[in-house]
């Protein structure tokens, strides 16, 4: 498997400082956050009050295991997104032998739960399976193609119907702008991501396509490469139905131009979602990293809601004690919402005052399956 290079938020030397004050909030007792059914006043029924959709990555182990886990990611999100099951190497683990099982369990509980499911994800250079890694050198460009097209067509077509959005291509750039040499890459060339969009597309014309990255927030190299691509497919009449801004962050970095960022990419014609939202800090927390945590789901979340064409805000998980941080990022974490008990923390809150107080935001449009 290829490995995962850690997330280098930040060094595109960005330009506004994250310290914005918390804001001041009153905590309502944590029992209000879990209970099988969503209050008036959970994050989904406040979201809803201003046409948002808010979401979480889901970790099915978690969710078959643990029935306070399986109740927050009821009460408390009105999207999902598979956090690892829906990846090729999950789906495909031996050439032409799915295993969908754990997928459509997660697809099964959004639909008794009233949730839509963002499809994460169907090209990407990380979490291939093996038998592709270890065959992908010695193939032709029409093997490989053939196999992305299957792959492609495949997956989308089990989920036909059943995906709001699809994480098309994920994470095709270097921070510099310049696209990754993945195998995609190198095989097939740029055109690897026009042909993706296409093939899904045919697969279900119904699903909204994204393109999906991180470090591209803000204003900077990277989301300019992004902004050039999306143009380009647009041009080409490939398509494409938005753009996904990961926004994994960190308290020691800043945090700066997101709105206008995600505003041009509106202005293009596209929807936009901020769809892996997380807040990593140095351990332990000290009270004023955890005032930075506070202030930067706020304004991400505070970003979204000003963009019309803002559809939803997904969280990467929304407790501490299931992070991919901690594993990457040696020493930091408590990057979540909810603590390693499953309580909910102040950034919960913030998020909640924020849709509370956001009655006025814009009228949003893409509020089901399909395009509007
Ligand atoms: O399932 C195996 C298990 O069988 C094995 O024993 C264990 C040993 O390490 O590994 C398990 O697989 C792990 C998998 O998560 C499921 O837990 C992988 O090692 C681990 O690398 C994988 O990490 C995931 C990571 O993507 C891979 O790059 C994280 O959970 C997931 O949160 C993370 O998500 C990505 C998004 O897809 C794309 N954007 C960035 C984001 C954070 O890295």
């Amino acid at each position: 498997m290829a490995i995962h290079r850690p997330l280098l938020i930040g060094a595109l030397g960005l330009c506004a400082v994250l310290a914005a004050p918390a804001a001041a909030m009153a905590a309502p007792g944590p029992s209000e956050a879990g209970g099988a059914s969503h209050h008036s006043d959970s994050l989904r029924s406040l979201a809803a009050n201003i046409g948002l959709r808010i979401g979480t990555a889901v970790n099915t182990d978690q969710l078959a295991s643990n029935e306070a886990y399986r109740d927050i990611t009821a009460a408390e999100f009105s999207t999902v997104t598979a956090e690892n099951v829906m990846k090729w190497q999950l789906v495909e683990p031996t050439q032409g032998n799915y295993d969908w099982s754990a997928a459509d369990r997660l697809v099964a509980f959004a639909e008794a739960n009233h949730q839509l499911v963002r499809g994460h994800t169907l090209v990407w250079h990380n979490q291939l399976p093996d038998w592709l890694n270890a065959a992908a050198a010695q193939m032709s460009p029409d093997q490989l193609r053939a196999i992305l097209h299957k792959h492609i067509t495949d997956e989308v077509t089990h989920f036909k119907g059943k995906i709001w959005q699809w994480d098309v291509v994920n994470e095709a750039f270097n921070d510099d702008g310049t696209l990754r040499n993945s195998i995609w890459l190198q095989k097939l060339g740029p055109g690897y991501i026009a042909d993706a969009f296409r093939w899904a597309h045919e697969a279900d014309p119904k699903a909204k396509l994204f393109y999906n990255d991180y470090n591209i927030e803000f204003t900077g190299p990277k989301s300019n490469a992004v902004y050039s691509l999306v143009k380009d497919l647009q041009a080409q009449g490939v398509p494409i139905d938005g753009v996904g801004f990961q926004t994994h962050l960190d308290t020691q970095y800043p945090l700066p131009d997101l709105q206008n960022n995600l505003q041009r990419f509106a202005d293009l014609g596209l929807e936009v979602a901020e769809t892996e939202v997380d807040v990593r800090t140095s351990l332990p927390v000290t009270p004023t990293a955890q005032s930075a945590q506070v202030a930067a789901y706020s304004q991400t979340l505070q970003a979204c809601m000003a963009v019309r064409q803002c559809i939803s805000y997904t969280v990467w998980g929304f407790s501490d004690a299931d992070s991919w941080v901690p594993g990457v990022f040696r020493g930091e974490g408590a990057a979540d919402i909810y603590d390693e008990n499953l309580q909910p923390k102040p950034q919960y809150f913030a998020l909640k005052q924020d849709l509370a107080l956001g009655k006025g935001a814009p009228h949003r449009t893409g509020q089901g399956v399909g395009r509007n």
